[in-house]
């Protein structure tokens, strides 16, 4: 009712603003994206008993700091399949020196999951960002032979660590170059180990845990465009070369467009196609400048077109969302103007964001619809 409510003046103002024409970067949103036809869950029931109804998973990247002291934000991350540390299973923070090892942030995390009965995604094993200042800026220049040693220790380290515990590793991150004629990234890695560290990577953290699925993650390809090409024929080549790779993240960082749906989904599955899990592992959807009225609504839209596309493509079982409230979302801090790209506003309140998402989810698979009994008028 109240969804009702708020959605109606958003809508009149909708209108108004397309009637006017200070709309008309917004491309075509069809009578079902207008909020006053979404409905309301039922009371108590959220994203995760919606997801279980359609078959989707929800999750959220999560600070284990504030899983401690902030009950409000423990039980929006509850409301969810997935959990992953947004920074806690980083190089950085586990490795902060050659002979010093901290993983108690990341086994927070883990028990957080265990109790709650979540998966957990593990974030990141290579990458060229989130790295110790050791490793990063060594005294002497890394050798292959001594670089390859570190990676070796580092990766089977940690996905022995949590061994059994974490479903899915993000094994590279963000190892192609979008802008360049140059298909991949020059990095640390590269640079020293050459191309071959990305399957090497991968092979080292299929001997570690034999039973995680092993992901390639990656930003702005969610899209068909010439860096999801580049992917494509990464992840080919790994393939065809018995690389173990299970499954492809698309990060899912929304901050220039309106998504095209028909493109989201065109793009999905031509990974599918490859025999692979699509997991959206990182997404926001960022607000330029004035957070207007109209710029909540596109927001929504995105995030219910989004929710719909995986729901659309049976390879993609798994949305998680950058964060779980405006307030602590990275966004603000790394792109400037940029802001309140998440679900819940900074008081842990649900956005109409959150709406988009749940009613895409309360439509459900196009083979498979939710009961009426999740749901309210
Ligand atoms: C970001 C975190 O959100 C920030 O808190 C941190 O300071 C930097 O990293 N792509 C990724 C994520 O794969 O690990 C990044 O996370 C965001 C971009």
């Amino acid at each position: 009712m109240w969804l009702k409510m708020l959605a109606a003046r958003f809508v009149g103002t909708f209108l108004l603003l397309g009637a006017v024409g200070d709309f008309r970067d917004v491309e075509p949103v069809t009578p079902r994206e207008d909020p006053g036809a979404w409905r309301e869950p039922a009371p108590g029931v959220g994203l995760r008993e919606l997801g279980d109804a359609t078959g989707l998973r929800i999750g959220w990247a999560v600070v284990p700091r504030e899983l401690r002291r902030d009950a409000a934000y423990r039980q929006r991350v509850a409301d969810g399949h997935v959990i992953v540390a947004e920074n806690a299973m980083k190089w950085q923070v586990i490795q902060p020196a050659p002979d010093r090892w901290r993983f108690e942030p990341g086994d927070d995390l883990v028990r957080f999951a265990i109790a709650h009965g979540q998966a957990v995604r593990g974030h990141t094993l290579v990458w060229h960002g989130g790295l110790p200042t050791w490793l990063r800026e060594p005294e002497e220049e890394w050798t292959p032979e001594a670089l390859r040693a570190v990676l070796e220790t580092y990766v089977t380290t940690v996905v022995g660590r949590w061994r059994g515990h974490i479903e899915a590793w993000d094994v590279v991150n963000e190892a192609v170059a979008g802008l360049f004629r140059d298909p991949l990234r020059t990095t640390l890695w590269r640079e020293t180990l050459g191309d071959g560290y990305i399957a090497e990577t991968f092979r080292l953290a299929h001997a570690a845990d034999p039973g995680a699925k092993l992901f390639y993650n990656d930003f702005r390809i969610e899209a068909p465009n010439r860096k999801a090409d580049r992917v494509e024929a990464l992840l080919r080549g790994l393939l065809a070369d018995g690389v173990p790779v299970h499954g492809l993240g698309l990060q899912a960082h929304m901050h220039f467009e309106l998504p095209d749906e028909e493109a989201l989904v065109a793009n999905l599955e031509r990974f599918a196609a490859l025999g692979l899990e699509l997991h959206l592992t990182e997404i926001d959807v960022a607000i330029p400048g004035e957070i207007t009225v109209e710029q909540r609504i596109r927001q929504a839209i995105a995030m219910r077109r989004l929710t719909r596309a995986c729901l659309r493509v049976p390879a993609c079982t798994t949305m998680v969302f950058w964060g779980v409230d405006d307030g602590r979302s990275w966004v603000p801090r790394f792109f400037t103007g940029w802001k309140a790209p998440l679900l819940y506003d900074s008081r842990m309140e649900r956005k109409l964001s959150w709406y988009g998402v749940a009613d895409a989810l309360r439509e459900g698979r196009p083979d498979r619809r939710l009961p009426e009994s999740v749901l309210l008028d």
